[in-house]
Formats: structure tokens, sequence, C-alpha cells
């Protein structure tokens, strides 16, 4: 039977959004229905809402989120009623030119739902990155939900779905940081600061935080910095160099998604070493660089897409890393709010006043 839900919808750009009735098919072949325990307040939200993303409204917001399954499609093995699931963007479909070639991490072809939420009028809904999760259920593809220890905070569990996913992997996935080496993460947001927590868990020697937020910089202390740094009050390529011996970091995490600090990164990484950029730039965005500083400092330049991350490799072993007391992940969720406080929520990522807002049903 089709579920009436409340859930959080953008119906125009740049107009506020609403929390409106919302209906959801019963899960067919392929697919699980979901119930929300706790989606996080991320930049995408917004963007979508501003009209950034596309024109496809109205849009059911939400996508950092996890809850447990309540039915499942007819062909679905991978998970039950009643799993404890974080929800993600890259259901992998295994058949595609990046799945045949063992790369799962880059499927180019991933799943969502093939049914559509509609409003009570009949109108479909598109949902943020396929998911759409600030809403008490939620259809998606069976393979965007992924089974993890059930003992670990929802609200805390739900952040692996986005964007400290996307940091945590940019150091550890796509940055590749290993023991001993020496990192700089430019931007302490939800991104930047889970780039800090991968490079602390990987052994990183040296950790260098740089914002122009002193909040943030107080924050990147708790995720395991070494060191911060106000890049309104000091250089930060010279800064960085000067904590690495003269030399610039082993990897560079531009967490931002701008073409001056992702200049900075360049410059402020050592000799061949690597620049990870997991911030995302908006399209007027150009950079004017001399080549020959490319060919000359070597090394690799990276971007890292939702952290290279395969969900059913990486959620649950975080999840258990987390519940070991080894990675604190809980530090990320600065409130909990009730479904109906987006707008406000928005406003205060605006001031930069929270790491995560999240919402618990
Ligand atoms: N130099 C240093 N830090 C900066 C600068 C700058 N010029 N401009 C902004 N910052 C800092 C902000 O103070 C903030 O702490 O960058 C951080 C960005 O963090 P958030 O706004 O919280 O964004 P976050 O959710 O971390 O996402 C970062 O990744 O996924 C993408 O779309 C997302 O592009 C965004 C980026
Ligand atoms: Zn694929
Ligand atoms: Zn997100």
């Amino acid at each position: 039977m089709t579920a009436k839900v409340q859930g959080v919808v953008a119906a125009a750009k740049g107009a506020p959004v609403e929390l409106t009735t919302v209906l959801v098919p019963d899960p067919g072949p392929g697919e699980a229905l979901v119930r929300i325990q706790a989606c996080g307040v991320c930049h995408t939200d917004l963007h979508y809402r501003e009209g950034g993303i596309g024109d496809d409204f109205p849009y059911l917001l939400g996508h950092e989120a996890a809850g447990v399954v309540e039915a499942v499609g007819s062909d679905v093995t991978d998970v039950a009623p009643g799993d404890f699931v974080i929800l993600n963007w890259r259901a992998v479909c295994g058949q595609c030119r990046a799945c045949a070639r063992g790369r799962p991490w880059y499927c180019f072809a991933t799943h969502n739902a093939s049914q559509k939420m509609t409003l009570e009028d009949g109108t479909p809904l598109s949902p943020a990155l396929g998911i759409g999760a600030f809403v008490e259920k939620t259809l998606v593809a069976a393979g965007q939900c992924t089974k993890v220890n059930p003992e670990i905070r929802p609200e805390v569990a739900g952040l692996l779905g986005c964007g400290v996913m996307a940091g945590l992997g940019a150091a550890l996935n796509t940055g590749g940081v290993s023991r001993g080496d020496t990192v700089a993460v430019i931007g302490c947001g939800g991104v930047g600061g889970g780039a800090l927590l991968g490079a602390a868990l990987a052994g990183a020697r040296t950790i260098i935080a740089v914002d122009v937020d002193e909040r943030k910089l107080d924050w990147a202390r708790g995720f395991g910095a070494t060191h911060v740094i106000n890049s309104r009050q000091a250089d930060p390529v010279a800064s960085i160099r000067e904590l690495t011996g003269g030399f610039g970091a082993d990897v560079v995490i531009e967490a931002i998604g701008r073409p001056e600090t992702y200049e900075q990164a360049f410059y402020a990484r050592d000799l061949a070493g690597t620049v990870v950029l997991v911030g995302v730039p908006t399209p007027e965005m150009r950079l004017d660089m001399p080549l020959l500083d490319f060919f000359g400092r070597g090394g690799a330049l990276k971007s890292s897409w939702y952290g290279d991350c395969l969900p059913s490799r990486d959620f649950p072993m975080l999840v258990d890393l987390h519940l070991q007391g080894r990675l604190p992940l809980e530090k990320f969720v600065s409130e909990t709010i009730e479904v109906g406080q987006v707008e406000e929520a928005f406003a205060k990522m605006g001031r930069g006043e929270v790491l995560r807002s999240v919402v618990t049903f």
C-alpha cells in the first residue's frame, strides 16, 4: 500500500523548502522501502534548492541518511526488513566499464529506484542524489542500502552517506595517505574534517588544517590536526612548507572547490606529492597556472568523487572503527533538529555555525 508521509520538498528555485505530504509506493523489483531515522543537512541540499544542480523541481531533499529497511521488492536478497542501513548514492551496477575492470568505486551506471515518489496530486518528485531522505520513509534501489552494525547512533551513521565519507575517502582512498606522511587539508568543514580524520586514521605524522574560520580550526584539532593555519592571517603555502621541513606536504587535500585554494594546494605540496580535489567547483571557475609547473613539480593531481568509496567495503568498516572508539564521527553532529527545521539549518550552515545539523525522526 502506498505510504503517505511528510517530507521536505524544494518546490521552485530559491523558494524556502516546505514540509509536504509525499506518497511513497511499495517497493518493486530491486527496490527497498526505508524508514529514515536520521538525515544530515548537506550543502548539496541547499544547492538543489537554489537550482545549482538542475531544474527538475520539485526536489525531495536529504541524502545523508540512516534507517531501517521496512520492506523490499520480490527479488531483493542483499537486505531484508529490519536491517539497519546507511543509504548511499553509489549502488554499483556490476556491469559498466568501470565495474568490469574491477573499479566499482567509479561505477558509471549506479542504480536508483525505478518508481517515483510523488506529491499528493501525482507530481513526481526528484529525490536529491537519487535518495530523498528528509522524509519518514523513502524508496531507493536496494543497492543503495548498506547494512552496518546497528549499535551506532543513526545520526552519526548517516553522515557516512555523503560529506564525511567524501573527506575520509579523499585521504584514505584517493590520496592514499599512509603512515608517516605529511598531510595538509585546505577547508575544514564536514568534508575537510573527514579528510583530517582519515589522515589521522592512516597514521599521518603531520596533519595541517587550513581554514579562514577559527571555529573550524578549533574543531580541526579535535579531528587530529597537529597544526592549524588561519589563511586570513598567514600565507598557507609558506606556512605548510615551514611545517614540513621547507618542502611541502606529501598529500594536500582541497576541500572547498575554488581556484585560489586549489592553487594553494598545488604549491603547498612537496615535489612528486599528491593533490586531491574533493571540493566541488562551479561551472564558471577557471585556473590560470604555468603548465611548466605541472611538469616540473611532478606527482599526482587527483579528484575524489564521493571519496572514491565503495559503500559495501567502507561503511561497515568505518562503523566498526567508530564503535571501537577509533573514529570520533560523533564530533560532526553539531545539533539534532526536527524535520521542519531544515530551512533554519541552511541558514546556520551558511553562517558557518555548524558542521552538521542532523534531522532525527
Ligand atoms: N581558505 C580557507 N578556507 C576556506 C576558504 C578559503 N579561501 N573559503 C572557505 N573556507 C572554509 C570555510 O570556512 C569552511 O570551513 O572552507 C570550509 C568549507 O566547508 P563547508 O562550507 O562546511 O563545506 P563542506 O560541507 O565541508 O563541503 C566542502 O565539498 O562536497 C563539496 O560541495 C561541497 O564544495 C563543497 C566542499
Ligand atoms: Zn558499474
Ligand atoms: Zn551531501
